[in-house]
């Protein structure tokens, strides 16, 4: 694979992490048509608890992430006290009490949260849901707020997974991103978790961002490497000023272009797997012992909100502002403002903003496209099989292909179309043939490498 390649797909393309995409919600899904799909949830189904806390102390200039920067508790206080009510009101709408068993913490910073309060929301999860002892109770953490005694708040709170934001160890680019954060203090707290029994350590990664270049990539995977996460994720900068206006901090003269980009994104790829990581999709890696690893293998691997994941309980229930769920019957996503988000609840009605039911079609739409983005491969003739439909009705979406099968990114025989491994980071164009929704141009995407 080549620099050519990159110039000629420079696409803008989602990432996936739901089919159809968020920019596709419409306020047709209401709380009231969430709550009807609450109410029509089959009992035997096993939850996944989304929470999303959009707070933070200073903010971070590469953010693209929905948070508000609070220099009091005071905000954070009456936002918990909104979540537990929004439990209550959402665990009164489900037809009787369900088992969570993966529970996520996202931000923002959750661990904004103070220790005592991280015991009031477990004790409501608790009396609401049965938490199953085996629950995956995972928190994004920033090193920079987090101290012994806090990770053992979190140890008693029952949290067994912590997702370390890192970015890059460089002081230049920690500059020019406004994060200040030493390897050692990302070592620090790593070692307090371990000491603590979070045990399941991922970390998350960037390239792209300011002055980064491939020698610090390198250096930044070996330190990394060096601690030995469970995970690691490696995201491309996305550069969105015109939606994240703090992004504007970052001088555009001082970012990578798209052939530096695809240069880091490569090395730091090899870079893994030389030592020892799976490649999970395009920007994921497991260590061979993670039970994500061995998903890999049997193809049992998902795709949500958070990226990938062994998950695979059928229905996430999204908690607090933005927050976004799915249930069989479709997506839905919670109000942004906060104001609007507490003042639905305190009126007794399910903050739902926006959504999307799913007709037939994009339930088997979704299925491939989440087999091309997790398993690199898709029968077609199987999944439309399952669904009842006509693999003929593809043929429109496999003309398409022709393009990306000439320049090696794919191939198809038989209605299986596989990502050749060099076209795994084009492997977001090819989801993309299959998304209906993408062609009419809704929504502004980040770069697909
Ligand atoms: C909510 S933050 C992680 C938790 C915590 N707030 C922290 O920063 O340590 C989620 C992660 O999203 C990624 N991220 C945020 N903004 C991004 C952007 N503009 N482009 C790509 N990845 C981004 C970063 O890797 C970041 O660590
Ligand atoms: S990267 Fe994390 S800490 Fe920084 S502003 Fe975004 S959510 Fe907050």
């Amino acid at each position: 694979m080549n620099n050519n390649l990159i110039n000629k797909y420079d696409l803008s393309v989602p990432r996936y992490t739901s089919y159809p995409t968020a920019p596709h919600f419409h306020d047709g899904v209401n709380g009231d048509v969430y709550k009807q799909w609450l109410a029509e949830l089959d009992p035997k189904t096993p939850l996944s608890l989304y929470f999303h806390i959009p707070f933070c102390d200073e903010m971070c200039w590469f953010c693209g992430c929905y948070t508000k920067i609070v220099k009091r508790y005071d905000p954070v206080k009456e936002y918990l006290d909104a979540l537990l009510a929004e439990v209550d009101l959402v665990a009164d709408a489900l037809p009787t009490r369900f088992t969570a068993k993966h529970l996520h913490w996202g931000g923002g910073s959750p661990t904004m949260l103070k220790g005592e309060d991280w015991m009031a929301i477990m004790n409501k999860l608790r009396e609401r849901f049965d938490v199953a002892d085996d629950a995956e109770i995972a928190v994004e953490l920033d090193p920079r707020t987090a101290t012994e005694d806090y990770v053992a708040e979190l140890e008693a709170a029952g949290v067994n997974r912590a997702s370390i934001g890192v970015q890059s160890y460089e002081p230049k680019v920690q500059e020019a991103i406004h994060r200040i954060q030493p390897y050692d203090m990302t070592k620090e707290v790593i070692g307090w978790l371990r000491k603590h029994s979070i045990n399941h350590i991922n970390m998350d990664l960037m390239y792209g961002l300011p002055h980064q270049d491939t020698t610090e990539i390198e250096t930044m995977i070996d330190l990394t490497v060096d601690l030995q996460p469970n995970r690691i994720a490696l995201f491309g900068y996305a550069h969105v000023p015109w939606m994240q206006s703090h992004q504007k901090m970052i001088k555009d003269e001082d970012l990578p272009g798209a052939e530096e980009r695809w240069e880091q994104f490569t090395l730091a790829v090899e870079r893994l797997k030389e030592r020892g990581y799976v490649q999970v999709g395009f920007d994921h890696f497991a260590h061979p012992d993670d039970n994500m690893a061995n998903a890999v293998e049997t193809g049992d691997l998902h795709r949500n909100f958070q990226g990938y994941t062994t998950d695979t309980a059928p229905a996430m229930l999204g908690f607090g502002a933005s927050a976004i769920g799915y249930l069989p019957q479709g997506y839905v996503q919670n109000e942004r403002p906060l104001k609007s988000y507490s003042q639905a609840i305190y009126s007794g009605v399910l903050p739902a903003a926006k959504g999307i039911g799913l007709s037939a079609e994009d339930k088997l739409r979704r299925d491939i496209i989440e087999d091309i983005m997790c398993n690199l491969t898709v029968d077609l003739h199987a999944r439309c099989h399952e669904h009842g439909a006509n693999a003929k009705d593809f043929d429109e979406d496999l003309a398409k292909l022709e393009p990306l099968i000439r320049d090696g990114i794919c191939i198809v025989e038989d209605g299986n179309i596989t990502v050749s491994d060099d076209g795994r980071p084009f492997i977001r164009l090819v989801a993309s043939v299959f998304d209906t929704y993408f062609a009419s141009g809704v929504g502004r995407h980040s770069k697909a490498v």
